[in-house]
């Protein structure tokens, strides 16, 4: 009887802990709500291109599933890899991230390029709501009144 009983204690706690631990993992991503997905495929040397209408600050993670492909961002609908052509951009080997930023204008265009190394490149789009910058911006403006403050006094 009592060791069934410490074994439903055991139970409870690790069941407990396991809840804890999923409830952590929530908090981390409730500061990012999913808005999209998107599955593509571009030939090497290529670009796909992909239009957002989303408004907010926006966090674009392009994943390369075969390949590699890159991502360009831009306020016309043909971003390229000429720095006078995009906006924002990431083209790392692994997951490319941009964040853009709530005044930034809608539509957005989206160039995913497909690296020279891979005949095709096949990736997914993630676009978040970025709820995390909404409380930074919050604390970058009341850092700056601080700042002020202080370097009117002196
Ligand atoms: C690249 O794009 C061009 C023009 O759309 C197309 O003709 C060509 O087949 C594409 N190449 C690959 C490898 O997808
Ligand atoms: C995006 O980049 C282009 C080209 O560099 C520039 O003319 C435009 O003002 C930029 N747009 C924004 C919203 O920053």
């Amino acid at each position: 009887m009592r060791r069934e009983f410490i074994l439903i204690l055991l139970g409870i706690i690790s069941v407990s802990t396991l809840s804890s631990l999923l409830t952590t993992y929530v908090q981390v991503e409730a500061d990012k709500l999913l808005l999209d997905t998107v599955v593509g495929v571009v030939g090497a040397g290529n670009f796909s291109y992909w239009q957002l209408g989303h408004s907010g600050p926006l966090l674009v993670e392009l994943t390369s599933l075969s390949g590699d492909a890159d991502l360009y961002v831009s306020d016309s609908l043909r971003p390229s890899y000429e720095v006078d052509k995009n906006n924002f951009s990431s083209a790392t080997c692994g997951a490319d991230t941009v964040s853009i930023p709530a005044e930034f204008p809608r539509p957005i265009g989206i160039g995913v390029f497909g690296d020279w190394s891979n005949k095709v490149s096949e990736y997914s789009i993630q676009v978040f709501l970025d709820t995390s910058t909404l409380v930074k911006e919050d604390s970058v403006v009341e850092h700056a009144k601080i700042n002020t403050e202080k370097t009117g006094g002196g």
